[in-house]
């Protein structure tokens, strides 16, 4: 018996050194240990050993059962850290420049509409600039002209962080620090992802994308305003569109103003879609009031400027005729992936 351990051991030294790969390694235990392996049967014989040898030779049979599962575990992990070594030292590298082979993935229809809208203002010699969603109250609101306990504070509910920073409500959060890092004169938009305490239904969210705009300079004017919005939404909606401005309050303008456009469905004959009025309310926007300009370190007796406030989540449903406001957030891939560039 102690010579057929002995051979046994020889045996399964020189076979595992041979072995490779997981797969030579796994037939191998099962020669060994499986129910039907060759230490298995060792221990199956023991019943045949005069009793005065079981003992001695159960330890053998024990001692060599241990030896090839130790074995067995370590080639086990030298073979995964090969594998990996292999894997990171480029055996099978990632090459980013070849054509995807797998299906390919699509843009969210908001970042489609937000990319077009960033090509036609920086044409228009628009900076683009990006910004925090964390804000702090003194950025999304005392900035902007609207103190603490602000009426106006009522319509932007929206998430508080225990350290007092906030989820910003609007892009013209973004304002003062803009107007801070150019000074005058500037043209800048600042599309982001804002964030208010509302109940979701087809046409509200919690979260929700706007593009915020900025023209400051000597002379900016009404006239100003009103050429850059109609000929960025003519581009937009690639037709002539006329626009009208009624009186409207935003703490951060004088005059505040909301923009409607001749709705494109009827076009402004009257219809259902327009509640037969024969216009869309587009755009909130102003002329900037004068001590937003003065808190940014503009100075409003020497400039003055516009700002708008449009919604480009409303815009990505007006353009690609989505319903229900929800889809955008909701992550179905068999939605968000049927749109493409227009
Ligand atoms: N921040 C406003 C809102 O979210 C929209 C707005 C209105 C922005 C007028 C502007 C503006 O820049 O001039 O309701």
């Amino acid at each position: 018996m102690e010579q057929e351990i002995a051979c046994l051991r020889a045996r399964f030294a020189e076979e595992i050194g041979n072995v490779s790969d997981a797969e030579a390694l796994e037939n191998l235990r099962v020669a060994y240990l499986g129910k039907k392996g060759e230490v298995t049967s060792l221990l199956k014989n023991l019943r045949d050993i005069p009793n005065e040898q079981k003992k001695e030779v159960g330890q053998l049979i024990n001692a060599i059962k241990t030896e090839v599962e130790t074995a067995i575990a370590k080639k086990m992990d030298e073979l995964r850290e090969a594998a990996l070594a292999a894997a990171v030292s480029g055996a099978k590298r990632y090459n980013p420049t070849l054509p995807s082979t797998e299906e390919l993935g699509s843009y969210h229809p908001i970042t489609l509409v937000q990319r077009e809208l960033e090509d036609i203002f920086a044409a228009m010699g628009f900076t683009i600039e990006d910004y925090a969603e964390v804000v702090n109250d003194y950025q999304c609101f005392e900035s902007v002209n609207i103190p603490k306990h602000h009426p106006a504070r009522d319509m932007q509910d929206t998430f508080y962080l225990e350290n007092g920073q906030l989820l910003k409500t609007q892009t013209s959060a973004a304002q003062n620090h803009i107007m801070r890092k150019y000074g005058a004169p500037l043209r800048a938009i600042f599309p982001g992802r804002c964030f208010r305490n509302e109940a979701t239904d087809a046409c509200h969210e919690n979260t929700f994308f706007q593009m915020e705009g900025m023209m400051i300079d000597r002379d900016i004017s009404i006239s100003n305003l009103i050429y850059f919005m109609k000929t960025m939404l003519s581009e937009v909606f690639r037709r002539p569109i006329n626009v009208r401005l009624r009186p409207g309050y935003f703490p951060f303008t004088e005059p505040g103003f909301e923009l409607d456009i001749n709705c494109l469905i009827c076009g402004g004959k009257g219809c259902p879609s327009c509640k037969n009025s024969g216009w869309l309310e587009l755009c909130p926007c102003g002329m900037i009031h004068p001590n937003v300009l003065r808190e940014g370190g503009i100075d409003p007796e020497e400039y003055t400027g516009f700002a708008f406030g449009l919604g480009l989540t409303r815009l990505a449903m007006m353009t690609y005729g989505v319903k229900d406001i929800r889809d955008f957030n909701a992550g179905n891939l068999k939605v968000l992936s049927q749109f493409e560039s227009r």
